[in-house]
């Protein structure tokens, strides 16, 4: 995803430049061997890092909206004034630079002193404690000491690994074409470096909401003032008899990719059950391994639920043109060491196997807890569940999503973060409604495939440019309003449609 780092673009912003010389409001030069963006927002200019701090995405190419830039490839937001990451995925900040304007030009030569921000009510409450260290739990630790936060934050995860870049671990991890700094969301060094209490390889067993304590798998209680719950989702197991051996995996931690990884060395032949985006996104990356890839699903065609059926036959020709071979309409019955035996009586080897049929809530500390259960944890719009103190956020909060007027629990990586930063601000005093549209990215081979919005059924699909020229733009309709959209390089499009349905204007 990275983008190769070429020579400084642009005008050298330090001889200064005219107005005329913007386009659409911005400005790609450099300051230095630095890549700087100028960017004309009503009468201020302002000049920011050219390139996104979460994967280096081209803000030249994305959206200023008012004192803010947009990146166009998985819609992170960033303050021009400030430089802070506001919306995930990013996280950290992007320098930002002074403008002297002088004689008609427009000069760049310094950058400007970032100062920290602090939006924490003097009064917040002292111990907060988040079940959780993925997406979601993360943002919202981020987000406290971000925040300047300064009571005692404790992060509980029964991962055995410090965050990680969940997204990476079926894309390029995976492919073997990021490197291992990639992968985790953070050094080891940030937590003690902000205070943040990390328990990995820690299990809870319950919540006592009455005495407001967790009580942790050795037996010890830990109290907490605010908790927030973002346990996530587990890979949903089949009952395939010889799926406990050791080759046959399910995706999740960077433990089992690790594992995925160790038993692609070597390995000829893999069989993905499953035609989800994780497990094509895993048979993209087992190709880019050079391992013969057989995917074995009972839908007609991937994707069509979510994607339809024109962008789910694009998805599949793709992967075949990459040598995938799909057999659809079709289950593994039977692994038996290298042979899996399909429904259809087709018999195919493989030295790996790996499960990729979805996921599933995981609700129980919430539902021990006698919290409002709907088919996910339920929380109000400023993301608080049944009980007071407690908040959740990530995969198993269902919420009321004003966009699509329904309470909706989605599995995103964006959506859990920030559902964490919302969740982080309310813990300690804020009344934030959490209002973002869903978004979503998914990756096979060089194709990116966004969505933005909420559609889990449709009447109508408008089909805008060339699926198979991968130029288009998706509209999910039902009863005429769009609901969600689908794009591949329509990058712009893409968000100008998460602002229209911000704005709730026409999309
Ligand atoms: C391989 C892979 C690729 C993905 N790619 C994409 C993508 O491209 N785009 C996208 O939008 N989404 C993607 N997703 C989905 C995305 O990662 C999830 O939506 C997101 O991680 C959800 O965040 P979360 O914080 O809710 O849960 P998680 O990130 O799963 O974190 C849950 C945490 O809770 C911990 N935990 C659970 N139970 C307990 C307990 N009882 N005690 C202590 N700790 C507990 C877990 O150990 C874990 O640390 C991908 C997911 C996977 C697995
Ligand atoms: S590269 Fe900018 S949001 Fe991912």
């Amino acid at each position: 995803m990275a983008e190769a780092q070429n020579a400084p673009a642009g005008p050298d912003l330090a001889l200064g430049v005219t107005p005329a010389d913007f386009k659409n409001g911005m400005l790609l030069g450099h300051v230095g061997d630095q890549d700087v963006l100028l960017v004309q927002s009503g009468s201020s200019f302002f000049a920011i890092d050219a390139h996104c701090s979460h994967y280096h995405g081209p803000l030249a190419d994305g959206l200023v909206v008012g004192e803010s830039v947009r990146c166009p490839w998985h819609h992170a937001c960033f303050d021009l004034r400030t430089g802070e990451a506001v919306r995930a995925p990013a996280l950290s900040p992007l320098s930002v630079w002074k403008v002297d304007q002088q004689g008609g030009r427009i000069f760049v030569r310094e950058k400007v002193d970032q100062k920290p921000a602090k939006r924490v009510p003097a009064q917040a409450p002292r111990r907060m404690v988040i079940v959780g260290g993925g997406a979601a739990g993360f943002a919202a630790a981020e987000m406290l000491r971000r925040d300047g936060y300064d009571g005692e934050i404790t992060m509980l995860s029964s991962d055995t690994a410090p965050p990680v870049d969940r997204p990476n671990l079926s894309k390029d991890y995976l492919a073997g074409s990021a490197p291992e700094e990639w992968v985790p969301l953070r050094s080891d060094d940030f937590y003690p470096e902000s205070r943040i209490d990390l328990r990995l390889s820690t299990s809870i067993e319950a919540i006592n909401v009455k005495a407001s304590e967790l009580v942790l798998g050795n037996g010890k209680t830990l109290p907490y003032d605010r908790l927030l719950l973002a346990t996530g989702a587990e890979p949903v197991k089949l009952p395939i008899p010889g799926a406990d051996q050791p080759h046959v995996h399910l995706l999740r931690s960077l433990a089992d990719c690790r594992a995925i990884i160790d038993n692609a060395k070597g390995a000829k032949r893999a069989i993905v059950i499953g035609a989800s985006f994780i497990g094509l996104e895993v048979a993209a990356a087992l190709r880019a391994r050079e391992i013969e890839v057989h995917v074995v699903a009972p839908e007609q065609r991937p994707m069509e639920r979510i994607l339809g059926p024109d962008m789910g036959d694009f998805v599949r020709s793709l992967h075949e043109e990459h040598g995938v071979v799909f057999h659809l309409g079709d289950t593994v019955a039977v692994i038996d060491g290298k042979k899996a035996t399909l429904k259809s009586g087709r018999v195919l080897e493989a030295d790996l196997v790996v499960i990729g049929v979805g996921v599933r809530p995981r609700l129980t500390l919430a539902e021990q807890a006698g919290l409002a259960i709907d088919r996910g944890v339920s929380v109000n719009n400023h993301l608080q569940t049944s009980a007071p103190g407690i908040f959740a956020a990530g995969d198993i909060a269902r919420w009321p999503d004003p966009h699509s007027g329904e309470n909706i629990r989605v599995e995103h990586w964006v959506v859990a973060q920030r559902q964490g930063q919302t969740a982080a601000r309310n813990m300690s005093g804020a009344r934030e409604a959490y209002d973002a549209v869903p978004f979503f990215w998914s990756q096979h081979y060089d194709v990116p495939i966004n969505y933005v919005g909420h559609a889990e059924a449709w009447d109508e699909i408008a089909i805008d440019g060339d699926i198979r020229g991968r130029d288009c733009m998706l509209r999910y309709k039902r009863k005429g309003r769009v609901l969600a959209v689908a794009s591949i390089y329509r990058d712009v499009d893409s968000l100008k449609a998460e602002l229209a349905m911000e704005r709730n204007e026409k999309v």
